[in-house]
């Protein structure tokens, strides 16, 4: 343990300590510093987890309204993380992580296990399973009942037939079957040159034995080349990163395999309140059986339990207990600690463990992530903030002139009678229907369109954040920053007032 150095926010929050309070987002900000930094220059790579990097200190919340398969392949396209909530079954769970793993090849370009079809698949059976599934493509390798590649089906191979007649006819039918194929092993840059000379869309691969192992698509390759992947939160293998929740005991333990077998990149014991027996034994025991695999753990809001957690072995801690929109612990419990305090407590700890701490709640806007870093996190999660975007599960609905998603607690009284896992997270695993205590609500958030737009929005905030601090690194932010308290004045004066809002701006809304 490596103790650390006093930093200028020590004195604030001891004096605040002293007074016996503790304070949130909406009572403090960051006081401006010396900057040589412009905003567009600074650096937001951070850590979730010892072992788990971050592009961007955002990560999205284990909730059955917002992280299935497609908000995390978006947020670890975004530089971030998602992490798949667990009111899914096990298998159902280690299907979402494998949707994200398998999304891409950021590095190689190989699609290393191609979603293939049978030559007497009628296209309609395809296609239904391409919406059942929510394939974002539709071309596919064709194989015999041998297992032998024989042909491609694309999109444009059946688009100048009428739908009641391509739906009829079998993959056979319509397939390309001259095919251009190149052999097991063959590189990016050859696979690129190729398909460029042949002017093909699609390579695939095979062995000696006529068998597909691989398929280059052109448009990947393209996205490589452009650079864009680089943004991209990027395991070792070049596959997108992804986490996923799980909870205590034989829970943990009947997901943990499943989810290894798709390359998880970490799980997120996630409880109600982690400082407890149950959530230390199982972290223990996971981390003796499994000791490569980083294990978060939350939640909490006090540096005693941090340090409980870090000894036991957790690899990252998530703080926050009643701070989020869609919470009522704090309410029917009476529990709970105001987050700016408890992240600051916690992150003392855990600094000196050199564990990070992710911020977990009670965001509304981009300042209050630079105000939870400031405060020592390393990242935040969000559930909120991300909910009304078009890659949160769910549909948009149209009530009263404006478009919303729902949005609700894995404490809610629907999450709770429709899952167990979430009535476990509460510690009401075996709790009848009717004996419910629900911890959260149920709700709806304006809709907001592609998370992409938002998180743009959420990163500029800290980059500016940043920039007026004169962080130049997520580093400098969490050892740089000071804070103030504000007063209700201060408070009112901080936000837009004595004025209509006649345009809502992207990144700032008064409506609830
Ligand atoms: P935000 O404010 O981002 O918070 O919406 C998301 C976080 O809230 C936690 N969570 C709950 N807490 N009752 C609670 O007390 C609930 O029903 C509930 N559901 C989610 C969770 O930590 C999430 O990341």
């Amino acid at each position: 343990m490596a103790k650390q150095k006093t930093l200028p926010k020590d004195e604030f929050f001891k004096r605040i300590r002293a007074l016996g309070l503790a304070l949130t987002y909406d009572d403090v900000r960051l006081k401006t510093g010396y900057s040589e930094i412009p905003p567009d220059d600074v650096n937001t790579e951070t850590r979730f987890s010892r072992n788990v990097p971050l592009k961007i200190p955002i990560v999205s919340a284990a909730m059955d309204t917002v992280t299935e398969y497609k908000m995390a392949i978006e947020m670890a396209k975004l530089g971030g993380l998602g992490i798949i909530h667990r009111s899914l079954t096990p298998e159902e769970q280690a299907y979402n992580v494998a949707r994200v793993k398998n999304h891409l090849n950021g590095k190689t370009g190989l699609i290393e296990k191609p979603i293939c079809v049978y030559e007497d698949e009628t296209i309609e059976d395809i296609m239904q399973r391409k919406k059942e599934r929510d394939y974002p493509f539709d071309s596919f390798p064709v194989l015999n009942k041998q297992g032998k590649l024989t042909g491609i089906i694309t999109g444009n191979d059946f688009a100048f037939y009428e739908e009641s007649v391509y739906s009829k006819l079998k993959a056979k039918d319509v397939m390309t079957k001259e095919l251009e194929t190149a052999k097991k092993g063959t590189t990016f840059e050859d696979a690129y040159t190729i398909m460029r000379k042949l002017k093909k869309k699609h390579l695939p691969l095979i062995n000696e034995q006529g068998e597909l192992v691989g398929l280059y698509s052109f448009k990947d390759l393209k996205h490589i080349i452009s650079g864009k992947t680089r943004k991209h939160n990027l395991d070792n293998n070049g596959h997108l990163r992804v986490g996923a929740a799980i909870g205590v005991r034989e829970d943990a333990l009947a997901r943990i395999p499943l989810l290894l077998k798709e390359q998880v990149d970490v799980v997120v014991i996630d409880t109600a309140h982690a400082d407890s027996k149950k959530v230390i034994d199982t972290l223990a025991q996971i981390k003796k059986k499994y000791p490569k695999l980083d294990v978060v753990v939350g939640n909490i809001s006090d540096a005693k339990s941090a340090e409980r957690l870090i000894l036991a072995g957790a690899d990252g801690i998530k703080v926050g207990q009643g701070p989020g929109a869609i919470c009522t612990t704090r309410i029917i419990a009476g529990i709970g600690m105001p987050q700016v305090t408890a992240i600051y407590e916690c992150c003392q700890v855990a600094a000196n463990y050199g564990v990070p701490v992710c911020a977990d709640g009670g965001l509304r806007f981009s300042g209050d992530i630079t105000i939870a870093i400031g405060a020592g996190a390393n990242s935040v999660m969000m559930g909120n903030m991300l909910a009304g975007t078009d890659e949160a599960p769910g549909q948009v609905v149209f009530k009263d002139g404006r478009s919303w998603k729902e949005y609700r607690g894995m404490g809610s009284l629907g999450a709770m009678e429709a899952s167990q896992s979430s009535r476990e997270r509460y510690s009401q695993k075996d709790t009848g229907k009717t004996e419910i205590i629900p911890e959260g609500i149920e709700g709806r958030v304006p809709y907001k369109g592609k998370v992409e737009l938002v998180i743009i929005q959420y990163v500029g905030g800290l980059k500016r954040g940043m920039g007026y601090v004169g962080a130049a690194t997520i580093k400098e932010l969490r050892e740089k920053a000071d804070f103030i308290r504000l007063s209700s004045a201060g408070q009112a004066e901080s936000h837009p007032h004595d004025v209509e809002i006649t345009r809502e701006a992207p990144n700032y809304s008064v409506k609830k």
